[in-house]
C-alpha cells in the first residue's frame, strides 16, 4: 500500500534514552574545567548537534588553536564514556521499551539514526541492540554520497532508509532535535517531535516523550499528508491529479517542473471560460507557472535520464505544501541533491510559490536554473491563448494574453529571489545576476553559480496570478502584486498557509482512529474539496473533477448540490452560500433553457459553465473510445432542477439562513417548481395522474425512461416544499411573499395544483413490500449473468455495450436508494433493505458512476451493516490516492469526495438533524476506534465524537 509506514527510525539521545543528560553533564564537567561559560539553558542548542559543533557552539565565536579543540573534544567524550559505563537497561526512557516490542511484532522495519559514535555502545548496554534492523550512529567516513552529511541533512536518515530496503516516503521518524527533525523532512520521511511545540513544532506529530505511546499513535502522525514513494511514469497523470493544490480559486495539477512526454500540466482558474467546438465551453488551462529548468554541468535535469535515487514526494495536506526531494545523478556522475517545493495561497487567491534548491554532493558543480511562465498551455491539444505577449519591468517578468472567443485575459507575473537555506546560515552562493529570457512564450529569469561541494543553493519563485475577472488593469495588478510577493520570503507564505489551513481543518475535519488508509483519505478528499471551493466568487462552481483536471471540462454538475454542497453546509456554511449564489446568478440560463423546451419557469442545466446555459456535449467518444455516442443527458436528465432546490432547503435547515432563504433561495424555489408544474403531463396514464416520461435518472445506463423514481420522489418533495416556504414567507417576510406571488404568479390556483401534482405524480411503490421500481418497466428487462462478469476491469455498460446496458437491469449508481436515504422520514427502514435488497446487487459498483460507493456506504449504515458499508466506503475514498477506477487521470472525482464526509457524517456516525436538534445512531465499523467531526447548526458549533466499542457519544458544545 503506497501510504502505509512500514520502516521507524529512532534517534537515540532524548528518544530512547537520556544520554542527552550524559552529554549535559560532561560539557559541563569540561566548561567547569576550563572556566568556558556553560549551563542548561546553553546546553538546549547541542540537542541532536555534532561534538565539534557543539563545541563551536559553547566557545561562541572564541578562537582556540585546533590541538586544544581536539584535546576539549577528547576530553569531553571521555567524560561521557565514563557516564555511559553505568548504562543499563533501567536507563530506557519510560515506553521505550514496550513501543520497541511492539514495533517489532508488527514486523515494520527497525532503525536507529542518531549522530553519536557511542551509539552501539549504548544500545548494547540498554540491552536493546539486536531489535534494530540497521544503526546508523554518526555519519560515515565511507557511506556514499549523499550519505554523510550530519543532522539537518537528510543524508543520515536516507541511509538508514537504504539499509532497511524502504522508500522514504514509507519511513516514519521520531526525533527530539529540531534540526534531525529538518533532515527527516527534508528526506520525505513522516515525522514525530518529542517536546516542547518550539523545539519540535515542525513535527507532523508533537508528544512530550514516548511514556505510554503505542505503535498506533505514532503511525497515526502519516495521516495528514499523501505521499508518492517512487517516480513511475505509468503512474503520471493519477499523481497529476491526486497532488493538485489550490487556494480555492484554482487548481495546479501536480506535474513536475521540468515536465515528460505526454504529462498534463494544468493550472485551472474559476471562470476562465473559453469556447470550444463540442462540450461548449471549458475551463482554459492557464499558463504554466511552475515552470522550471535546471542544468548541472551542462545537462538537464530530468528523472528519465541518469539515475534517481531516494525520491519522495508529500502532499502536506495542513500547510497545502507539496514537496519533492531526490538525489539525481547524470552521465557525469556528479550526484546533486534536489528539493522542490510549492505552494498557492489559501488566503490571497492570486499568490503562488514555489522553491528549489541544490546541493552538490560529490565535487563542486556548474548549475544553471531558468524560472518561467509558460504560456504553451493546452487543454488535451487545444490551445486557448491569442496574443500571448511575454514582458519584464524591473525584477518582475510576465506573460499575458487573451483567450481566443470569449477575450478574458489572464496575467501571470513572476520573481526569482535568493532564498535562506533551511537552517540558515550556510556560506552564500555567489550566483551570477538574473538574466532575463524571452523564449517564445516563455518569459523568466535564468542565473547561474557555481556550488561548492555540500553548499545549497536555494531560489524562490514568486507567482502572481491575475485575470480581467478580478481587476479591470490585470497586467498592473499582477506586476504590483508580484513585486510585493518578492519582499516576503517563501516561509512566510508557508507559514501562513498554515494558519490559514488550521482554520479549515478546526472545522472541517473529520477523525477516524482505527484506520489511517480510510483517514489519510478522507482528509485528502476534505482538502481537494476545500481548494476548489471559492471563498471570494458566488459566480462558479465545483465542477465535477474540481480545477485538477479535464474531465468533464470545468462543468458543474448535481455532484456539487447533491454530493459536495452538505460538507460546506454543515462545515463552511460561507462557502456553501457562495456554491448556491452560482445557482441564483445562473437562474437566467436556466429560465432560456424552459424556454427553450417551451416550457415556464427556470430549469438547470444538466451541465453548467458561466452563465448557466446547457452545455453538456450532444456527442462523445463511446465506453469503447472510437465510435461517437449521443449523449442525451443534456436533453433529459432533469433532476438537477430538484436537488438544486434540495440543496437550498438543506442549507436553509442547517444554517437557518433565513435571509437567504428569502431572498435568493426563494427565487430559485418558485422558479424551479413552475418548471415541473409546465413539464409533468397530466393524464397519463390515467386520468388525474401526472407523469414524468422520457428522462434520464440518476442510473444513466438507462436513458429514455418514463417515472424514474427519483426523478418523481425529488419533484413530489420540491412541490411540496414550495408550497411550505410560500406559507413561511407570509408569515416571516410578508412584503418578499407578495413580491414574488406577484411576480411569478403563484396563486392560490398554482399552489393547489402544485399539490395535485404532489399527491398524484406516478411512483412505482409496492404497497405491500415497499419495492419501488427504477421507471416504468424496470423489473420487465433483462437479468444480468453477474457471475460471469464478477471479474472484470471495465464498466458493464463498456461491456454489455450502451444498448446492451440499457435492457438489462443494472445499474450504474444508486437510484431508488439515493433517494430513499435523502429523506428518511419518508423511507422507513424496512423499505429501504427491502430496495437495496433489490438494487445492491444489481449495481455497477466497482466501474459504474464514482458517485455512487459513498452513497451505498450510508445506506448500508443505516440498515446496520458497517462491514458492508466499509466495502462501499473505501472504494470511494481510493478513487483518487489509489485511482481504483482507473481513472483519476481527469481529475480528483469531487463528488466521491463529498460522498465520503456523508458517508462518515450521515452513514458511520448516523448524524440525523431535526429543526435546532439532533441525534446520532452511530455504525463504526469493527476496526475504527473513533470517529468525530464538527459541525455548526444554526450558528451552534457542536462536536461528535464517537468512540469504540460502546460507541457511546460525547457530544458537546463547542467552545
Ligand atoms: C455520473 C453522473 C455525474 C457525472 C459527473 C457521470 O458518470 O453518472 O451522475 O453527474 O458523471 O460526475
Ligand atoms: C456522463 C454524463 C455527462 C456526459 C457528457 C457522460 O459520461 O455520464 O453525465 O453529461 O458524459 O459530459
Amino acid at each position: 500500500m503506497t501510504q502505509s509506514i512500514q520502516a521507524i527510525l529512532f534517534d537515540l539521545d532524548g528518544v530512547i534514552t537520556d544520554t542527552a543528560e550524559f552529554h549535559y553533564q560532561a560539557w559541563q564537567t569540561l566548561a567547569d574545567a576550563e572556566g568556558l561559560p556553560f549551563d542548561r539553558i546553553a546546553n538546549e542548542k547541542l540537542r541532536g548537534v555534532s561534538r565539534r559543533e557543539s563545541l563551536g557552539l559553547i566557545l561562541g565565536g572564541r578562537t582556540v588553536p585546533e590541538p586544544q579543540i581536539q584535546e576539549w573534544l577528547d576530553r569531553k567524550n571521555r567524560h561521557y564514556q565514563e557516564l555511559l559505563q553505568t548504562l543499563s537497561p533501567a536507563d530506557l526512557l519510560p515506553g521505550v521499551a514496550a513501543l520497541l516490542q511492539e514495533i517489532r511484532e508488527a514486523g515494520l522495519g527497525l532503525a536507529i539514526v542518531s549522530a553519536s559514535h557511542n551509539t552501539p555502545f549504548v544500545l548494547a548496554r540498554l540491552g536493546i541492540a539486536e531489535l534494530f534492523d540497521a544503526v546508523i550512529a554518526g555519519p560515515e567516513a565511507d557511506a556514499p554520497a549523499g550519505k554523510r552529511r550530519p543532522k539537518p541533512a537528510p543524508d543520515l536518515f536516507l541511509l538508514a532508509a537504504e539499509r532497511l530496503g524502504c522508500p522514504p516516503a514509507n519511513c516514519l521518524v521520531v526525533e527530539d532535535a529540531e534540526s534531525g527533525l529538518i533532515g527527516a523532512r527534508t528526506a520525505g520521511m513522516v515525522t514525530v517531535g518529542l517536546g516542547p511545540e518550539e523545539r519540535v513544532g515542525i513535527a507532523d506529530l508533537v508528544l512530550p516523550n514516548l511514556h505510554g505511546v503505542r505503535l498506533d499513535e505514532l503511525l497515526y502522525a502519516g495521516t495528514w499528508s499523501v505521499a508518492e514513494g517512487q517516480f513511475a511514469p505509468a503512474r503520471l497523470h493519477q499523481w497529476e491529479s491526486a497532488l493538485t493544490i489550490g487556494g480555492g480559486a484554482s487548481g495546479t495539477r501536480g506535474s513536475f517542473e521540468e515536465r515528460y512526454p505526454g504529462d498534463q500540466p494544468a493550472t485551472l482558474i474559476h471562470g476562465l471560460w473559453d469556447d470550444v467546438p463540442v462540450v461548449y465551453t471549458e475551463l482554459a488551462n492557464a499558463f504554466d507557472w511552475t515552470a522550471l529548468d535546471i542544468w548541472i554541468d551542462g545537462q538537464p535535469f530530468r528523472m528519465d535520464r541518469g539515475r534517481v535515487t531516494d525520491y519522495s514526494r508529500r502532499l502536506d495536506l495542513r500547510t497545502g505544501e507539496l514537496r519533492r526531494h531526490l538525489y539525481w545523478t547524470p552521465d557525469s556522475g556528479a550526484t546533486v541533491e534536489l528539493s522542490f517545493a510549492r505552494i498557492a495561497s489559501l488566503t490571497d487567491p492570486h499568490a503562488f510559490a514555489q522553491s528549489v534548491s541544490v546541493t552538490p554532493l560529490v565535487r563542486p558543480v556548474d548549475v544553471r536554473i531558468r524560472a518561467r511562465i509558460d504560456g504553451f498551455a493546452e487543454n488535451e491539444s487545444y490551445l486557448h491563448w491569442r496574443e500571448l505577449q511575454p514582458g519584464r519591468l524591473g525584477d518582475v517578468a510576465y506573460l499575458t494574453g487573451l483567450t481566443r472567443k470569449t477575450g478574458k485575459r489572464l496575467v501571470e507575473a513572476l520573481q526569482l529571489v535568493d532564498s535562506a537555506p533551511e537552517p540558515a546560515g550556510l556560506a552564500p552562493v555567489a550566483s551570477s545576476p538574473l538574466r532575463y529570457t524571452d523564449a517564445p512564450y516563455n518569459p523568466g529569469f535564468e542565473v547561474e553559480a557555481r556550488l561548492e561541494l555540500n553548499q545549497t543553493w536555494a531560489l524562490a519563485k514568486l507567482v502572481s496570478i491575475f485575470t480581467s475577472r478580478e481587476s479591470e488593469d490585470p497586467i498592473a495588478a499582477a506586476l504590483t502584486h508580484a513585486a510585493g510577493l518578492g519582499r516576503e520570503p517563501y516561509a512566510a507564505l508557508l507559514a501562513a498557509n498554515k494558519a490559514a489551513w488550521a482554520e479549515f481543518w478546526a472545522t472541517g475535519d473529520v477523525v477516524i482512529e482505527g484506520d489511517n488508509l480510510a483517514q489519510i483519505a478522507t482528509r485528502h478528499g476534505l482538502f481537494q474539496l476545500r481548494i476548489a471551493a471559492p471563498a471570494h466568487d458566488e459566480r462558479v462552481s465545483i465542477a465535477a473533477r474540481s480545477l485538477s483536471g479535464f474531465g468533464y471540462r470545468g462543468h458543474a454538475f448535481w455532484d456539487t448540490e447533491t454530493f459536495i454542497l452538505p460538507f460546506f453546509t454543515y462545515t463552511q456554511p460561507n462557502l456553501a452560500r457562495n456554491l448556491l449564489m452560482y445557482r441564483y446568478h445562473t437562474l437566467a440560463g436556466a429560465r432560456r433553457k424552459a424556454a427553450g423546451n417551451h416550457l415556464e419557469g427556470a430549469q438547470y442545466a444538466w451541465e453548467s459553465a458561466e452563465t448557466g446555459d446547457e452545455v453538456t456535449p450532444r456527442w462523445v467518444p463511446g465506453p469503447q473510445g472510437e465510435e461517437l455516442v449521443r449523449i442525451w443527458c443534456g436533453d433529459i436528465e432533469l433532476h438537477i432542477t430538484a436537488d438544486v432546490v434540495y440543496a437550498i432547503w438543506q442549507y436553509w435547515q442547517i444554517t437557518g439562513d433565513d435571509e437567504f432563504m428569502a431572498g435568493p433561495g426563494a427565487q430559485i424555489v418558485f422558479e424551479t417548481a413552475r418548471y415541473w408544474e409546465s413539464r409533468v403531463e397530466p393524464n397519463r396514464p390515467k386520468p388525474g395522474q401526472y407523469s414524468i416520461s422520457d428522462v434520464i435518472g440518476p442510473d444513466e445506463y438507462h436513458d429514455h425512461v418514463d417515472n424514474n423514481a427519483f426523478t418523481n420522489g425529488m419533484v413530489r418533495w420540491h412541490l411540496r416544499m414550495a408550497i411550505g416556504l410560500l406559507s413561511w414567507l407570509r408569515e416571516q417576510a410578508a412584503a418578499r411573499a407578495e413580491e414574488l406571488v406577484g411576480s411569478l404568479d403563484l396563486t392560490p390556483a398554482r399552489l393547489d395544483h402544485w399539490d395535485q401534482i404532489a399527491a398524484n405524480l406516478v411512483f412505482n411503490r409496492d404497497p405491500q413490500t415497499g419495492l419501488i421500481e427504477q421507471f416504468d418497466g424496470f423489473f420487465a428487462r433483462k437479468e444480468v449473468d453477474w457471475p460471469a462478469y464478477a471479474v472484470r476491469t471495465k464498466s458493464l455498460q463498456a461491456l454489455l455495450g450502451i444498448e446492451g446496458a440499457n435492457e438489462h437491469q443494472v445499474l450504474k449508481q444508486p437510484d431508488v436508494l439515493l433517494l430513499q436515504v435523502l429523506f428518511p422520514d419518508e423511507y422507513p427502514l424496512e423499505e429501504l433493505r427491502v430496495n437495496w435488497d433489490y438494487y445492491a446487487p444489481r449495481t455497477d459498483h466497482t466501474y459504474g458512476s464514482s458517485l455512487g460507493p459513498a452513497i451505498h456506504a450510508w445506506a448500508a449504515c443505516r440498515l446496520g451493516d458497517p462491514a458492508e458499508a466499509y466495502t462501499h466506503f473505501m472504494r470511494a475514498a481510493l478513487a483518487d490516492i489509489d485511482d481504483v477506477r482507473g481513472n483519476a487521470r481527469d481529475g480528483i472525482h469531487a463528488a466521491s469526495s463529498g460522498g465520503l464526509w456523508q458517508a462518515l457524517a450521515f452513514g458511520f456516525g448516523g448524524l440525523r438533524v431535526t429543526g435546532d436538534t439532533y441525534s446520532v445512531h452511530p455504525q463504526l465499523p469493527k476496526h475504527w476506534r473513533r470517529l468525530a467531526f464538527r459541525f455548526t447548526l444554526r450558528g451552534q458549533p457542536h462536536v461528535v465524537d464517537l468512540h469504540q466499542p460502546t460507541a457511546q457519544l460525547e457530544a458537546a458544545n463547542a467552545t
